[in-house]
């Protein structure tokens, strides 16, 4: 269960967010839209414990300004208990490794022993449809599977929660898809509570539960799916169309 209450992240003096709740239920999936730069990243990292944030943001019960007391320690006891995956929206991959040793790489901070690494690694690429690739430098990959990289090594833990950044950004249609139904299958399978940040339209008809719209740092349409998609509100109306009248500016 994710509980958000009156959020506010300001970089130097300037509010991003000025106030938001939100709240995931146990085994949700919470779809975040909004334009470029509405501030779908910072609420996803401030949820991970990776930037300082005023408010109140509590995951299983447990307020994740714990994190921070040991310094986002992954090995921490409170990480291990909250299991929170967080994938990147740039991929936060590493170039010049393997793409055995990118989906290890947490599970080695986390100090889990080699045997077990093996395991959970290659499960976890077996999960992606990347059986056979752990060797590959993830420059040799594409986009698209570079993307799947990124979901094995949030994935490899056995997260309870899961922040998905964009993870369809880029994709054409047909592995955008692939992608959505990855994300579905990792909810049923898992029992994970999640939020995808996305503007893809198509990906969040797909496996939203429930859709929260941000524009000027606050949420501006909060609901069910069929409620965003049924256009009556106008904030959601105009976000789907991409129609340029209407409450949102353009710039
Ligand atoms: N570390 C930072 N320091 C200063 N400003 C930041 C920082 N991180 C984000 N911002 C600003 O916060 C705003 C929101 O950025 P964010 O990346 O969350 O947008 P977004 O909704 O994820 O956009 P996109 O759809 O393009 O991914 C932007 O104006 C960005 O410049
Ligand atoms: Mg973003």
């Amino acid at each position: 269960m994710i509980r958000v209450k009156d959020l506010r992240i300001s970089f130097d003096g300037k509010t991003i967010i000025d106030g938001i709740d939100l709240y995931v239920p146990e085994g949700g999936l919470l779809v975040l839209m909004g334009k470029n730069g509405s501030g779908k990243s910072v609420i996803l990292k401030a949820l991970s414990g990776l930037i300082d944030y005023n408010g109140t943001i509590e995951i299983n019960g447990i307020d994740i300004q714990e994190l921070y007391k040991d310094r986002y320690d992954i090995a921490s006891e409170t990480a291990k208990r909250l299991r929170i995956a967080y994938v990147f929206q740039k991929g936060g991959l590493f170039d010049s490794m393997n793409v055995f040793d990118n989906v290890a790489f947490g599970l080695r901070r986390m100090r889990v022993d080699e045997g077990s690494i093996e395991n959970m690694v290659v499960g976890s690429l077996a999960r992606v449809g990347l059986k056979g690739n752990e060797q590959k430098l993830i420059s040799e990959l594409s986009g698209g599977m570079q993307k799947r990289v990124g979901l094995a090594r949030a994935l490899c833990f056995n997260p309870n929660i899961i922040f998905f950044d964009d993870p369809t950004a880029g994709l054409d249609p047909i592995l955008s898809d692939s992608i959505s139904d990855l994300m579905l299958e990792i909810k049923n399978s898992l029992k994970t509570t999640s939020i995808l940040a996305t503007h893809d339209n198509r990906a969040a008809h797909k496996v939203a539960d429930s859709i929260a719209l941000i524009y000027k740092g606050k949420i501006v349409y909060s609901g069910d799916v069929s409620g965003f998609y049924s256009k009556t509100d106008t904030y959601a109306r105009q976000f789907i169309e991409g129609e340029i009248e209407g409450p949102i500016d353009i710039f």
